[in-house]
């Protein structure tokens, strides 16, 4: 059948809550960083299935662990026996975790999940009840998640009222930035607005944590500046609240360290949320944290019945296999700058590229209206049209900020090759050559 004949079949019953509309394309197979649709056309990936990929699509190590372990035992639920996939990866997430200290670690099927159970924890740990998050994040989809989110509107639109007790604080984005304000002044404004609600009506003693991407993803891939962060949690410290940073987009070597926070020396997180990347797409999340916090809570208040499943543990632990020795941090650290120095260049080139934002092979290129400076989704909306035209899958995030994510193990050739026909498609958006192109996005 042909991508059109699967929609057809498929559209009339598919909840749009379930799919951001870009591409009318249906995924057939992926190998390394090349995708195939069912019209047999191929595209470079530089999406990753949304960071969940790291390893490259069906890495034969991870097939291999996943065959293994489906012809053995496909699933007993953690919640009452251990598995062997899981006990081994469990002491080796421990040991992997940027926190000081024993560390231990909590099995769900999801990046939400995951960003629910931290607030379980915090709170059951500090018996408070307020949580701190950050405008511009994700944090998932579950009810706890989505209240702990605050980058579109249509995240929360008519399914109110969220969480109670969830404050956000401005997460210091550089749109905020005044003309010629220095970092360290950007960075001491960001941290006053971010004590506003503790000095006006959110008591701090009653503040049981505060969660950050320490790199935004969907948020338009934003690295908080050291000073704001390192401040952020100090006042933590200072406070008895617990700190938390989801790494579920930007861990596990994407941002060209192991973990996100890593580019913190200073920070030293309670809880971190892994998910994605973790078993290269099987349903799998875990919350790592400080052993004393994970002991504030007994069960059943935090289990799944497939979390920590065997087919995705094995897969998981064949997924830190690849990570190891393929190097894929010091890949995603050296291809990132290769990638930076292309967007740089393009940014010289080309008036409506405005900030260039990579770490890792991960990052954000605001596209914006020469004239004004401001967001324009349109032409961005164009590019990543003729982009896919061209054969590289590319989506963008908040309407007009191209997401550049490729699989850490993608060949410097099909880099390469991507980044001609992103060239190619910039200059012909900039010779007016491109048609309008359909609205798509968030
Ligand atoms: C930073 C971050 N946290 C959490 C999530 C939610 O993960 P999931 O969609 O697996 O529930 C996402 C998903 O995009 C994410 O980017």
């Amino acid at each position: 059948m042909s991508n059109q004949e699967i929609l057809d079949q498929e559209q009339q019953h598919y909840a749009k809550a379930a799919r951001i509309k870009y591409f009318d394309i249906v995924i057939k197979s992926g190998k390394g960083a090349i995708l195939t649709d069912k019209d047999d056309h191929q595209y470079i990936d530089l999406l990753s299935s949304a960071s969940a990929t790291n390893t490259g699509h069906c890495h034969p190590h991870v097939v291999e662990a996943i065959k293994q372990q489906a012809e053995q035992l496909i699933q007993y639920t953690p919640a009452y026996f251990a598995n062997e996939p899981e006990a081994k990866l469990t002491p080796r997430l421990a040991k992997l975790a940027p926190i000081n200290g024993p560390v231990k670690v909590a099995y769900g099927n999801s990046g939400s999940d995951a960003n629910d159970a931290i607030i379980k924890f915090a709170r059951a740990y500090t018996g408070r009840q307020y949580i701190v998050s950050f405008t511009g994040a994700y944090h998932g989809s579950t009810y706890g998640s989505i209240s702990t989110s605050g980058v579109s509107l249509n995240m929360t639109r008519k399914i109110g009222p969220l969480l109670p007790g969830v404050v956000k604080v401005p997460f210091p984005s550089p749109w905020y930035r005044l003309p010629n304000e220095s970092d360290d002044d950007f960075s001491d404004r960001m941290f006053d607005a971010f004590k506003l609600p503790f000095e006006t009506y959110l008591p701090a003693d009653e503040t049981a944590l505060i969660e950050i991407e320490a790199i935004q993803g969907d948020g338009a891939f934003i690295k908080a500046p050291e000073r704001y962060l390192n401040k952020v949690y100090q006042f933590a410290k200072e406070h008895g609240i617990l700190f938390a940073v989801d790494e579920v987009n930007q861990g596990l070597g994407r941002s060209g360290k192991m973990w996100s926070i890593q580019h913190f020396p200073d920070v030293h997180p309670d809880l971190i949320a892994v998910g994605k990347s973790i078993a290269s797409g099987l349903l799998l999340s875990a919350v790592l944290r400080r052993a004393e916090v994970m002991d504030a809570l007994s069960a059943p208040r935090n289990l799944y019945t497939t979390a920590g499943n065997p087919v995705t543990t094995a897969s998981a632990n064949a997924t830190l296999d690849v990570i190891e020795n393929e190097h894929l941090v010091e890949r995603s650290a050296k291809l990132g700058k290769q990638a930076k120095a292309f967007f740089d260049k393009m940014k010289d080139r080309f008036d409506f590229i405005g900030d260039v934002r990579i770490y890792g092979l991960n990052g954000g290129i605001d596209i914006v209206d020469p004239a004004t400076g401001k967001a324009d989704d349109d032409a961005a909306t164009q590019l990543i049209t003729q982009i896919f035209e061209l054969g590289a899958l590319m989506i963008t995030v908040r309407g007009n900020i191209l997401r550049f994510q490729p699989p850490l193990v993608i060949k410097e050739t099909d880099l390469n090759k991507a980044f001609s026909i992103i060239e190619q498609a910039m200059q012909e958006l900039n010779d007016g050559k491109l048609p309008p192109a359909k609205p798509m996005g968030w």
